[in-house]
């Protein structure tokens, strides 16, 4: 797979990933002096959804997914009928990546190399929570997940088969959807909703 990484040891425990990732350094991100943020929720959860990279808000509470784009995923959870609680919720990479700008940073999108670098600890989460069913969010997750990179677009709606046999289904991310206008929102999320719901539809067969 494109940019496959051994960072050692296959982890043991989410604990001991929680832990390594705090120490991780192998790529710029991880050097930039913030917090790394790690998955939550159950270790046998059916459902494992993956966003692309903590934000400002999750690095400082050390939580993933507890801004605005976190908010509006839950909404749309809550409506497709999928119980936020009971997913596996993490990122493709675990570290912020930000521009200073002032006193405020601003989000960047990690590279190809970052989050090649960064699906050790993500292949780990995988290994361990074993979900028959991935939510990716926008085409970081995808492209930790595929190994390559691909048009959101063209490949939501219909899922794919991975080596382990479980089911990814590939979806745009809440953040995006946050930066649409009003005329461009209600379609995009109408299309969010809709992947959602098959997700859904997958999750209580
Ligand atoms: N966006 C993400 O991709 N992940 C988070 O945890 C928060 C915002």
């Amino acid at each position: 797979q494109a940019g496959e990484q051994d960072l050692g040891e296959t982890p043991v425990s989410i604990d001991a990933i929680g832990a390594a990732i705090l120490a991780c350094r192998r790529c710029d991100i991880g050097c930039n002096g913030t917090r790394a943020v790690m998955g939550e929720g159950p270790h046998d959860a059916a459902l494992m959804i993956i966003g692309e990279q903590p934000g400002e808000q999750e690095e400082a509470q050390g939580r993933p997914f507890v801004g605005p784009a976190g908010q509006l995923l839950r909404t749309h959870l809550e409506h497709a009928g999928i119980p936020a609680e009971r997913a596996y919720v993490t990122n493709a990479v675990k570290h912020f990546k930000f521009m200073p700008q002032g006193k405020r940073r601003l989000h960047q999108n990690p590279s190809a190399r970052e989050i090649d670098v960064c699906r050790w600890w993500l292949e780990g989460e995988r290994g361990l929570v074993r979900p028959r069913l991935i939510l990716a969010l926008g085409a970081s997750a995808a492209r930790s997940l595929l190994g390559r990179t691909v048009s959101v677009q063209k490949v939501r709606g219909a899922p794919h088969v991975l080596d382990d046999g479980s089911e990814l289904w590939i979806t745009t991310h809440p953040s995006y959807l946050l930066r649409l206008d009003d005329g461009g929102r209600s379609e995009e999320e109408a299309r969010f909703s809709n992947d959602l719901q098959k997700v859904a539809a997958r999750l209580s067969q």
